[in-house]
């Protein structure tokens, strides 16, 4: 049920394209099925020049034949589509749960337009609850990194735990940019912007997955249909 309201979700995203455009690729189970979705119509002939925001997304991308490009190349990008693990009223999102959420930042951060694609477990009414914030870290000075980022979490009243992601226990979780994750629980966040950031002001922190005022568009898939916010 969940993959089949994640691939109408991908599939209502496939409205917004005109041929010769630069796309975004995300990341995640959802975007996973928008790129196949493009894939096919690649296979028909349509014609777009896509930037992936993960090495994953890139393997698949290339196994469908879908020409890709990075940023060096093309200056913007028209679109991107990409997946989300929460989604407020405002369309501001929490996104890195599946890790990627620097490339994805920055790809989205070089398009026109950001849609966002999800089924309505990810809706929320104010970010935070559900899912850790991400949070990109630098590998050097990880210590003195988590104790300022525990620090900013103890200022804007955090409930929760601040977590090294790990793949295994003791084997960190690192990044395709070559970083680190934590992965900080902070309940109910009221003032995301300045969260932002306080968190951007530590010096070993890269990047984090609060993304606000960067999504126009989110098609959220329920079990009535496919809700267009805007
Ligand atoms: C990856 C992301 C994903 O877009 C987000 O985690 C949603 O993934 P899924 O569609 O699998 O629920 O931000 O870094």
């Amino acid at each position: 049920m969940s993959e089949d309201l994640k691939r109408q979700a991908a599939a209502m995203a496939l409205t917004n394209l005109r041929p010769g455009m630069r796309l975004g690729l995300g990341t995640g189970s959802t975007a996973r099925h928008f790129v196949d979705l493009l894939g096919e119509k690649v296979a028909a002939g349509f014609d777009c020049i896509c930037v992936p925001t993960s090495e994953v997304t890139a393997r698949q991308a290339l196994s469908l034949n879908i020409p890709l490009s990075d940023l060096e190349t093309l200056d913007r990008l028209d679109l991107t589509v990409d997946g989300a693990d929460e989604i407020d009223p405002d369309l501001n999102l929490i996104k890195g749960a599946g890790g990627a959420l620097l490339r994805e930042k920055i790809v989205a951060a070089a398009s026109d337009a950001m849609v966002v694609i999800a089924d309505d477990s990810k809706l929320v009414p104010a970010l935070g609850p559900r899912f850790p914030l991400p949070i990109e870290v630098n590998r050097f000075g990880l210590g003195a990194t988590q104790r300022a980022v525990a620090d900013v979490m103890a200022r804007h009243g955090a409930q929760g735990p601040l977590r090294l992601r790990e793949t295994a226990p003791g084997s960190p979780y690192v990044t395709d940019g070559g970083h680190l994750l934590l992965d900080a629980f902070f309940g109910r966040i009221s003032q995301p912007e300045a969260l932002s950031r306080d968190l951007l002001d530590i010096a070993g922190v890269v990047q984090h997955g609060l993304f606000l005022k960067m999504c126009k568009t989110a098609y959220v898939a329920t079990p009535d249909g496919v809700r267009t916010l805007t």
